[in-house]
C-alpha cells in the first residue's frame, strides 16, 4: 500500500544536471554563467545582513523593492510582476493557479524536461507535441485547447529562438495562459515582453540563474497582466524569496554595465565555438542562448563524445532520449575553458578516425 497520491506514486521525478564536486572540472552541463556576478553583490549581501538583526525578521513577502526596480527597468507596473524562488517556482505556481486536475497543458518537445514533471505533480493532462525538426513551433500547438501552454524561447536544448511574431499569434490563438519561458533571453536579440500589454493571457518568465550569474541564490521573475499576477501571488508561499536573494538581485540590477559586458563575452565565445565546431564537421543549431546543441561528425556518437570528454574532466550534457540522443549540449564557458574543450574534441576526433 502506498500513502502517495496515485499520480505521485506513478510519476517520474525530474533529473537535474549533475553538480559534481570534482576539482578542476570544466563544467559545461547546466548552463550556468562562467563569470561571477557583479562585485556589488557582496556589498549588497553585507548590507542586508547588517548587524545580524535583519536576519531575525521575515523578508518582504512580495519583494516590493525588487519588483519596483524591475518595473522601472522594463516599463511595467509592480502589480504586473511576481518574484519567485528561481523561475522553477514560478512554473509550479502557474500550474497551481491556472490548471485544475485533469485539465490540459500543451507544449512541444524537446524542451525543458521539467514541464511534464510539473504536470504530473498537478495531475494535469499532458498534451505533448513534437517540435518541428528545425525547432519552429508545430502548427498543432496553435490549435490546441489548453488551460496552459509552455513555450521556451530560446528553446532548450537546441538554443533556437522562437520569433516573437509566432508567440504573438500563439497568444491570440489560445484560450488559456501562454507561459513564455525566457530563461535564456538575455543572450538573444529579441524578447516577448511587448506581448504582456497586448495579451491578457501572456506570462513571460525569466531567471537570474543564467545571464545574472545568480543560480546559487534562486531568483526568478515573471511579467503578466495584473489579474494573472494576482492569481500567482495568491498561491505562492508567504515568504518565497529570502532577504539575501532579494538584496543580491537588486545589486546585479544596479550594475547594468557589468551585466552587458558579461553577456557580450558569452555571446562572442558562443559564436566562436559554433564556428569552430562547424569547421570540425559538427552540425550545430543556431543558438540565441548560452549553450550550443551539436551533433558530432562521422562515426563519433554524441554518447561517446560525452563519455570521452567526461573522462577528461569536461562535463557536457547528453540525454538518452531518441529525440536528442544524437546531440550533446555544451554550455558556454570562459575562453580558456573553450580552448581546452576544442583541443580535447580535436584529439577525440583524431582518435575516432
Ligand atoms: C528553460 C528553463 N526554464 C527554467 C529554468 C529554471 O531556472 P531557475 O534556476 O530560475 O529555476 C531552466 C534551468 O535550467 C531552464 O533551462
Amino acid at each position: 500500500m502506498s500513502y502517495l497520491r496515485p499520480n505521485i506514486a506513478k510519476m517520474r521525478a525530474y533529473v537535474p544536471g549533475e553538480q559534481p564536486k570534482v576539482a578542476s572540472l570544466i563544467k559545461l552541463n547546466t548552463n550556468e554563467n562562467p563569470y561571477p556576478p557583479s562585485h556589488k553583490v557582496a556589498a549588497g549581501l553585507y548590507a542586508a545582513i547588517g548587524d545580524g538583526h535583519p536576519l531575525r525578521l521575515y523578508p518582504d513577502p512580495v519583494c516590493s523593492g525588487l519588483r519596483a526596480k524591475l518595473a522601472e527597468i522594463h516599463g511595467f507596473l509592480p502589480e504586473q510582476i511576481i518574484v519567485g524562488n528561481g523561475s522553477d517556482e514560478l512554473l509550479t505556481l502557474a500550474l497551481r493557479a491556472f490548471v485544475g486536475e485533469g485539465q490540459r497543458v500543451a507544449y512541444a518537445m524537446p524542451s525543458y524536461s521539467l514541464y511534464p514533471v510539473l504536470c504530473d505533480i498537478q495531475g494535469a493532462r499532458k498534451v505533448e507535441l513534437e517540435m518541428n525538426p528545425d525547432f519552429t513551433l508545430p502548427a498543432q500547438l496553435f490549435r490546441e485547447r489548453a488551460a496552459l501552454k509552455f513555450v521556451t524561447s530560446p528553446n532548450a536544448p537546441s538554443g533556437v529562438a522562437v520569433p516573437t511574431a509566432a508567440l504573438d499569434r500563439l497568444c491570440a490563438a489560445s484560450d488559456g495562459v501562454v507561459l513564455i519561458d525566457e530563461a535564456y533571453i538575455d543572450f538573444a536579440d529579441d524578447n516577448a515582453l511587448r506581448l504582456v500589454d497586448k495579451h491578457r493571457n501572456a506570462l513571460v518568465v525569466r531567471t537570474m540563474s543564467k545571464s545574472f550569474s545568480l543560480a546559487g541564490l534562486r531568483v526568478g521573475f515573471a511579467f503578466g497582466h495584473r489579474a494573472l499576477i494576482a492569481g500567482l501571488m495568491k498561491v505562492k508561499d508567504s515568504y518565497n524569496v529570502n532577504r539575501l536573494s532579494e538584496a543580491a538581485a537588486l545589486a546585479v540590477l544596479n550594475d547594468a554595465d557589468y551585466f552587458r559586458a558579461c553577456i557580450a563575452c558569452v555571446k562572442a565565445t558562443r559564436d566562436r565555438l559554433r564556428a569552430a565546431l562547424i569547421a570540425l564537421g559538427f552540425s550545430v543549431f543556431p543558438s540565441a542562448a548560452n549553450f550550443l546543441c551539436a551533433r558530432p561528425p562521422g562515426r563519433l556518437t554524441a554518447k561517446k563524445l560525452y563519455e570521452t570528454l567526461r573522462a577528461r574532466k569536461i562535463l557536457v550534457r547528453w540525454w538518452n532520449d531518441p529525440r536528442v540522443r544524437s546531440h550533446v549540449r555544451i554550455s558556454i564557458g570562459t575562453d580558456d575553458e573553450t580552448d581546452k574543450l576544442l583541443a580535447a574534441i580535436r584529439e577525440i576526433l583524431a582518435e575516432a578516425t
